[in-house]
């Protein structure tokens, strides 16, 4: 238990950390790479370069510090991060490491302003942060490992057949290298892939979300190749999946991770909404709500660019022609001219407000969604202009989490 003042030193301190904490955390990395390079085989250096990383960390540690007293208030975000700590291999032992360079830069930053009682506050709370960080993860290591098919770490698997989706989207269908059985896993959830591009000093970490349905010999994720835009350094993963990785090869996969998940006692209408490779755990979750909930209406509303962007359109066609109670409408912001001729689309720019009322029978339901950033804000100010409330809009981000408003 900490005491009453260092709670007060805390609470107090976390304004003047919030001002500094990009900086905080910032100079947090660096010193923590130089003294322990080997976790840059854990970390996105992408990430890091654009500084999305260091914020998520930053508000982080702030929000549990306000709540120091009541963490339990930030549970659901600390078991969020949790899952992601676990699908990449965090360790307990590498808490003290983290704790020791962040107490490091908060003491250079702030200089003659971080006296010893607001250091020995800092340490003693950090201890208490990382302590349920470390419950709940060895939590979720045990309950990975101890699964039918389940496992603890990373677990090689064989690429056993590739699709390719659309123009930028290709799925790689995976089957474990020592032909065990694999978990299950609830719709929704991703996999962590570990992979050693051939040239490159560290390994690389990348989370996929499941694209198919449980139940089947093999995992699923389909993957956008991002080295589209030619200003910017093209992605690592993606792109040495799309280009290099070929069937026969090997893949290292974390257990099934992730709480963006269908609430399978809901029995009201759902809507899935996604905006390119966002789609992937919508599919899966298609497929599962047809086969468990065959009598709940189902609303899948995807937006992509044109027709040759537009991946594993033909599986969702199937379902729907096969499930009445599945509707499916797609958006395309830019269509080309066979688009047009074929009436592939059934909308024409970005989805708004009158259309989805049109495709949705009742706001009585629950949505998920999940696309790139700007997408994301967009359906979730939609939806709140409708009225669907906040424990009904259920999100993925497909880089570390962010504020949608
Ligand atoms: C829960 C979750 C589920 C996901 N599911 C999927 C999925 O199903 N399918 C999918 O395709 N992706 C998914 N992702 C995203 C995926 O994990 C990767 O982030 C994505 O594939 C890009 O990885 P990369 O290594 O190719 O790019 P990175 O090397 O990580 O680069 C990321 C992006 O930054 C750009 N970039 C690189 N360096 C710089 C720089 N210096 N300045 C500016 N920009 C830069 C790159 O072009 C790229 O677009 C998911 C992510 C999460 C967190
Ligand atoms: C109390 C201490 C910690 C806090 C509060 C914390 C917080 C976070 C947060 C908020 C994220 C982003 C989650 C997201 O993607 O949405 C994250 C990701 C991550 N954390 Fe932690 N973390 C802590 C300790 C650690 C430790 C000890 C390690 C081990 C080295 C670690 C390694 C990582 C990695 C590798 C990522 C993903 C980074 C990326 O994708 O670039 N974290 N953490």
């Amino acid at each position: 238990m900490l005491s009453e003042q260092t709670i007060q030193t805390i609470k107090s301190t976390v304004p003047v950390l919030e001002v500094h904490g990009v900086a905080i955390t910032k100079l947090f990395y660096d010193r923590l790479f130089t003294a322990h390079p080997e976790l840059l085989h854990v970390f996105n250096h992408a990430n890091q370069k654009q500084g999305r990383q260091q914020t998520a960390l930053a508000n982080a540690v702030y929000a549990a510090a306000k709540y120091i007293d009541r963490l339990e208030v930030i549970l659901p975000v600390v078991k969020q991060i949790a899952h992601k700590h676990r699908s990449l291999g965090v360790k307990p032992e590498q808490y003290p490491i983290v704790g020791e360079h962040l107490l490091g830069a908060i003491k250079e930053v702030l200089g003659d302003a971080a006296t010893d009682d607001i250091l020995a506050a800092w340490a003693e709370a950090y201890g208490v942060i990382a302590s349920v960080f470390i419950g709940i993860e060895t939590d979720m290591y045990t309950n990975s490992a101890l699964q039918p098919g389940g496992w603890r770490d990373f677990r090689p698997f064989v690429v056993a057949r590739i699709d390719k989706e659309s123009d930028v989207i290709t799925s790689f269908y995976l089957t474990p290298q020592d032909q065990g059985p694999i978990a299950s896993f609830e719709p929704g959830k991703y996999v962590s892939i570990r992979v050693q591009i051939p040239g490159e000093t560290y390994t690389h970490i990348r989370q996929y979300s499941l694209s198919h349905a449980p139940g089947q010999p093999f995992y699923r994720i389909s993957v956008k190749r991002e080295d589209t835009n030619p200003t910017v350094p093209a992605g690592k993963v993606s792109v040495y999946l799309h280009n290099q990785v070929q069937e026969g090869d090997v893949l290292w996969l974390s257990a099934p991770a992730g709480d963006f998940t269908l609430d399978q006692t809901d029995t009201r209408p759902v809507t899935l909404l996604s905006g390119g490779v966002g789609l992937t755990p919508m599919v899966s979750m298609l497929h599962f709500l047809v086969t468990t909930q065959p009598n709940r209406k189902v609303t899948f509303i995807h937006a992509a660019q044109n027709g040759q962007h537009h991946a594993l359109r033909h599986e969702i066609e199937r379902i729907a022609m096969a499930h009445p109670q599945v509707t499916v409408a797609w958006c395309y912001t830019q269509p080309t001219a066979s688009d047009a001729s074929e009436q592939a689309y059934h909308k024409q720019g970005y989805i708004d407000l009158p259309w989805l009322q049109s495709l949705v029978p009742t706001v009585e339901g629950s949505f998920y969604f999940c696309g790139p950033l700007p997408f994301m804000k967009a359906v979730n100010q939609l939806l709140i202009a409708w009225g669907v409330p906040e424990d009904d809009r259920h999100y993925e981000f497909f880089g570390p989490s962010g504020a949608l408003s």
